[in-house]
């Protein structure tokens, strides 16, 4: 028996949600950069379950669909008012929220696919709720009610500020849940088909996969990358900050990618917004060391930015608080995970690899007193 590590190259599964090809991310066989350009975040995620893109009627019914489920049960969000709020990452509170939610989904547990499809509603319009509450509670404020006359992106900062977002923000905000919603076999994505694949419910998908994202070397690189800037703090402090890290072999945040190696499709499209929006806010300084920092770490280690790296100073410019873009990952994220878990069901067997064992052979249990 041999292994891969990591299970790099390793094909897991088919699935006709998501591919890479040669550098090229598509959904459903649409380029991304043609969805980052012109797709609101509701018809993807229509054409991530669907398999097509939505026509006007559809759209509307389906954008109807969400407004009508985002309320969450007051009983989570007394629950998420209990919580030790200053010590709990936003990341923790939104996993055990949602794992939570099923307790309230009489549903849960019912195993057909209508069932399924109405949970994968449920929890697609809930997870911005949960997070823009907690959010608001844990700053000693009321969470705000989602609007049903406002689209997904609006809704979100909405319920995060109190205040309805400008155009410039909401379409940032848009493309930004666009460019998250899938990726093929990631590790989060993955680890929400290995879940169901048990034939466990979609809670318990969704929760799992929330808790492969929160790590640093997955979805927790965006608000690493925050950090790394903050604690740089200038143009000037870039190149001896990242020199040390390089010499003492540190990863840097936001590089590196395990499948693309000529660069990830989508960080283009958010260093673009990144220059954009600090340029409305006058904050130029988080572009312009990510610029260098980008330089350096290409220069130096051949490595290119990923999806989180340019993201940080993106959500930075809107306002939103560093340990709250890993959530917004997703929030995002969760359009990928439940057409994964809806693909898994559907054509559905067990997921089990094998160990190479490397332990010792040939003991003899030793009864405790002769330890
Ligand atoms: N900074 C510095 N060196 C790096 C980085 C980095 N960000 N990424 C990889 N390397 C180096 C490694 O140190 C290693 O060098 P070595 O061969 O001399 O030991 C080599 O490149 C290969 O790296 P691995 O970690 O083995 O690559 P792997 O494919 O396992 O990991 C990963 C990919 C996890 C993304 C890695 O590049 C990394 O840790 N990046 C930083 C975290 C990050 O940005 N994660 C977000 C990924 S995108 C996403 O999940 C949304």
């Amino acid at each position: 028996m041999s292994t891969t590590r990591g299970l790099e190259g390793i094909v897991a599964t088919q699935s006709s949600v998501s591919s890479i090809i040669e550098s090229v991310l598509t959904y459903q066989g649409y380029d991304i950069d043609d969805l980052a350009d012109n797709a609101s975040f509701e018809e993807v995620i229509y054409l991530l379950w669907n398999g097509a893109l939505p026509k006007e009627n559809e759209l509307s019914h389906f954008t109807q669909e969400l407004a009508n489920h985002a309320e969450i049960p007051k009983q989570i969000i007394d629950q998420m008012k209990a919580y030790p709020i200053n010590k709990v990452h936003p990341m923790a509170a939104l996993r055990t929220a949602i794992s939570s939610l099923a307790l309230f989904d009489e549903e849960a547990d019912v195993m057909d696919e209508a069932a399924n499809r109405r949970k994968a509603i449920k929890i697609q319009a809930q997870i911005p709720t949960i997070v823009t509450a907690f959010s608001r509670i844990r700053e000693g404020l009321e969470p705000v009610a989602p609007r049903k006359d406002l689209g997904f992106a609006a809704n979100f900062l909405y319920m995060l500020t109190g205040n309805e977002p400008d155009e410039i923000a909401v379409n940032a905000f848009n493309k930004a849940l666009v460019l998250h919603a899938d990726h093929e076999l990631n590790a989060s994505t993955f680890t929400a088909r290995v879940c169901v694949a048990t034939l466990s419910d979609v809670y318990s998908g969704i929760t799992a996969a929330i808790g492969a994202l929160k790590g640093p070397l997955h979805g927790g690189a965006n608000e690493a990358v925050m950090n790394m800037l903050s604690e740089i703090g200038s143009v000037e402090n870039v190149e001896p900050y990242i020199r040390k890290a390089l010499d003492n072999k540190e990863k840097i945040m936001g590089f590196g990618h395990r499948v693309y190696k000529d660069g990830d499709p989508r960080a283009k499209h958010l260093r673009e917004m990144s220059k954009r929006l600090t340029e409305i806010t006058g904050e130029t300084k988080w572009y312009e060391m990510s610029k260098k920092i980008n330089e350096m770490v290409t220069s130096e280690k051949g490595l290119l930015p990923n999806v989180d790296f340019y993201s940080a100073s993106v959500y930075h410019s809107l306002g939103i608080k560093h340990d709250l873009f890993t959530p917004i990952f997703a929030v995002s994220r969760a359009s990928g995970w439940l057409a994964h878990i809806l693909e898994q069901y559907s054509n559905n067997r067990l997921i089990r690899p094998r160990a190479e064992y490397i332990g010792p052979n040939k003991q003899t249990y030793i009864p405790i007193e002769q330890r």
